[in-house]
């Protein structure tokens, strides 16, 4: 792999950006299949995004996750990648079939070898490793036994957890139990786009009550392990506007947030589920919550880790956002005042711990121009622009403490695939060179002004 950064003459600038705390953590965030590979190697099973990707018309251009960046191989030089960017922290996922396998039982110690490697990896050159325990990848033979809907797998959960806590240690400065659990609950088997690409609305609140059940057992093992690490989780949370006044437009509102955000919230931070969400499901689709379940989902945690894109803009009537509104290659539209009215008002409707915004970012259609590098103008403006809203929110008491940016490099996205960009740094997947995109170079950039 050969590393390309810009002539330094080109230098982006990162002038005029706020000043963050003493202490703020600045990072970058990957996932284990998104970036890894080696799928075949090092003796783990197939995971549930494997066979998703091997059904017909599940991802967009046909690929899967057998290459991806070949992190699995190149992770020195991907961490000395992370190194150059001048970021102090680095978020990365384990992935559950590599450390065991079978799901539950037998440790597949080579497994573990390799995220220790990154972990120490990490601390020699002076970044602090953020591990997520479940970034998407369930073992294929737990889906074989229901999957998420199986109450059983949040046991199993639990002790993979530990088997990783007990390897890792406090070299890892955070752990968080779970990434979105709405894109692993409502997204993968209501709306049938990830895997195991369900359309069931009973399952998938009986998957999205399952983590919260297994995100309690995980963290009640992990306390007992004497760990100096922080222990959280990650939710994806998009703030929900009415698009007018009516009350229709903000009931739905109300409602598209009540589903989307408060039902994981809720269960984590106050140990129980939204009531007007919980009487607006059916009775047939509600999951069966045993007694004591709320009570371990609401543990207290260290931190919670916030992920955002974009907010929705939700109307009765078919409103339509404004003509000049900016959307990222996703379509997602950009509003980056949705994430400091979503930091603030969480301050003030629940007692939050130290929040950290675990992943923010946009993928553009980027390529690589006649002089060799990357100009996504759009990514430094998008990224400026939410950087400054978080740092209002830091103004108003918000306790936020630290901000990483989706993602390190190009990779597999999900549905998909390797169609949308969301690195700082690009990725030439044909011959695996890493090119730091000029928002790398202003991250640098703004990184040495802090
Ligand atoms: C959320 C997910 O955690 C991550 O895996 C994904 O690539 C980004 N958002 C962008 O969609």
């Amino acid at each position: 792999m050969t590393v390309k950064s810009a002539d330094p003459i080109q230098k982006v600038s990162a002038l005029g950006m706020p000043q963050f705390p003493t202490g703020f953590v600045w990072g970058t965030a990957t996932s284990s299949f998104q970036i890894e590979g080696a799928t075949f190697e090092g003796g783990r099973s197939p995971s549930i995004w494997d066979t998703f990707c091997a059904t017909e018309g599940k991802i967009i251009d046909q690929t899967n996750g057998e290459v991806a960046c070949d992190h699995y191989h190149l992770w020195e030089q991907d961490l000395d990648l992370i190194k150059s960017l001048g970021v102090q922290a680095y978020r990365f996922s384990i992935a559950w079939p590599r450390v065991i396998p079978s799901g539950k039982g037998e440790i597949n110690q080579e497994g573990l070898d390799f995220y220790e490697r990154i972990v120490d990896g990490l601390i020699e050159r002076g970044i602090e490793p953020h591990v997520t325990l479940y970034h998407w990848d369930l073992p294929q033979c737990l889906q074989d036994i229901g999957g998420w809907e199986n109450r059983d797998v949040a046991y199993y959960f639990a002790d993979y957890a530990a088997v990783v806590a007990d390897r890792l240690g406090s070299r890892v400065k955070s752990y968080a139990t779970f990434n979105e659990p709405w894109c692993v609950s409502i997204l993968s088997n209501e709306l049938g786009h990830h895997a195991p690409g369900k359309f069931d609305r009973k399952a998938a609140l009986a998957v999205a009550h399952h983590l919260h059940l297994a995100h309690g057992l995980a963290l009640q093992r992990l306390r007992t392990m004497n760990l100096t690490s922080q222990l959280g989780i990650v939710l994806n949370l998009t703030p929900a506007y009415a698009a007018s006044e009516t009350e229709a437009d903000k009931a739905e509102a109300w409602l598209a947030d009540g589903k989307g955000n408060r039902w994981f919230l809720d269960p984590i931070l106050k140990g129980s589920y939204p009531q007007d969400v919980w009487d607006h499901y059916s009775e047939d689709v509600r999951p069966t919550v045993l007694p004591g379940d709320l009570a371990l989902s609401s543990q207290p945690i260290d931190f919670m880790g916030i992920n955002y894109y974009t907010r929705a803009f939700v109307s009765t009537a078919d409103q339509q956002l404004p003509a000049d509104t900016k959307y990222t290659d996703m379509g997602w539209e950009e509003y980056p005042s949705g994430l400091s009215d979503l930091l603030i008002r969480l301050h003030k409707d629940y007692n939050l711990p130290d929040i950290y915004i675990t992943e923010n970012g946009a993928a553009y259609p980027d390529k690589v121009a006649d002089d060799g590098q990357v100009h996504d103008t759009d990514r430094i403006n998008y990224l400026s622009e939410h950087f400054k809203a978080a740092h209002k929110t830091i103004e108003a008491g918000v306790p936020l403490k630290g901000y990483f940016v989706w993602s390190l490099m190009d990779n597999f996205e999900w549905a998909f695939g390797y169609s949308k960009r969301f690195g700082v740094v690009y990725v030439d997947y044909e011959t695996q060179q890493r090119i730091l995109k000029d928002s790398a170079l202003w991250y640098q950039d703004f990184l040495k002004q802090q």
